[in-house]
């Protein structure tokens, strides 16, 4: 063995911050807190019973009970709020449900503001994709394009039911040209200038919403590049959030939020309006998945994650593992 050889060492050591548990705690520059997560739910019209989601482990369609029973528990573990997702029995050309005030949306947002209305905040998803017998977010020409402003009058619409059904935030996510403004004159004109608009701003035509279209049942064939944004652009995402903000959007949305980290820093950076970021469904089954191989700390790595998202930048997470997450931080 040769003699070690002595060097003169650090002054100034950065690991002196990480030796303890406490000492970690007091210089962490980013929390997660239940408060600033929101926990997306599907109801499925028609169901006895909860009906898992394959493709997202742990996710259910609820049935009008079950639902309850979530967003009771949401509001015990002190989360932001609940985003509901509606998936009717029956579909058409013009997504009529979404518009029928007892429309399974309509009829959950009523339910759950009963529930826990004076607890949790009520968001709903504005838009008809759920609802569409072709699957897109809006209305088609008689050639099958997206016709954007006969979509922007149905958008208006169900902006109107929806807030007729008590929802305290409505959140528009078809990518529209136009959407917020047409939802808020709409909202303000009828006496509902209460309710916010959470702006689905910077929205990606991704992947990653693959297991949703599952949890949705979503009868799409083709996909949504005509509207929705190309992955490979970022400065497009601060332009599509700084008209949302001029056109009065209380909230601007990145998503999904894991490959776009950056657009979530470069928003943050541009706006002075609370910034959230959608942890999409495909973010949350490749973890689910690798945990399952046991490849994956699941519950490390799901911290590890929301912890990311608000690193760069998010005020406010939407994600499948809300109240989950709630609970390890009471840990
Ligand atoms: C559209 C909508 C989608 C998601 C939320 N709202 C799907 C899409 O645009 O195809 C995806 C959410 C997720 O993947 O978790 N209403």
């Amino acid at each position: 063995m040769t003699e070690e050889t002595h060097v003169q060492g650090p002054t100034i050591r950065p690991r002196r911050l990480r030796r303890t548990p406490a000492l970690r705690r007091m210089v962490a520059e980013t929390h997660v807190v239940p408060s600033s997560l929101v926990l997306p739910v599907f109801i499925r019209e028609g169901l006895a019973e909860p009906h898992p989601v394959s493709s997202m482990p742990g996710v259910v369609q609820h049935s009008r009970d079950s639902l309850r029973r979530a967003v009771t528990e949401a509001a015990e573990l002190g989360l932001g709020g609940v985003m509901l997702f509606g998936i009717p029995e029956h579909k058409d050309a013009t997504g009529s449900g979404a518009i029928d005030p007892a429309g399974v949306l309509n009829l959950a947002i009523t339910d759950v503001v009963a529930e826990v209305g004076d607890q949790l905040t009520v968001m709903s998803d504005l838009c008809l994709d759920e609802f569409t017998d072709h699957g897109h977010c809006g209305l088609l020409t008689p050639d099958g394009e997206v016709d954007n402003d006969r979509t922007l009058a149905a958008y208006a619409e169900m902006a109107l039911a929806q807030a007729a059904a008590g929802v305290d935030m409505v959140g528009p996510s078809g990518m529209m040209d136009g959407q917020v403004a047409v939802v808020r004159s709409a909202l303000d004109a009828a006496g509902h200038s209460h309710v916010s608009v959470l702006a689905y701003s910077a929205k990606y035509a991704s992947a990653f919403f693959g297991p949703f279209r599952e949890a949705v049942d979503s009868s799409l064939v083709g996909d949504r590049r005509t509207y929705q944004q190309d992955p490979a652009n970022a400065l497009e995402g601060v332009r599509e959030v700084l008209l949302d903000v001029a056109e009065g959007a209380d909230i601007v949305m990145v998503k999904p939020a894991l490959p776009y980290l950056d657009v979530v820093r470069r928003v943050r950076d541009a706006v002075d309006v609370p910034v959230a970021a959608y942890n999409v469904s495909g973010e949350y089954a490749m973890l689910e998945a690798a945990a399952a191989n046991g490849w994956i700390d699941r519950e490390a790595a799901i911290m590890e994650t929301l912890t990311s998202i608000r690193r760069a930048g998010a005020d406010v997470i939407l994600t499948y593992w809300a109240s989950e997450a709630a609970r390890l931080l009471r840990r």
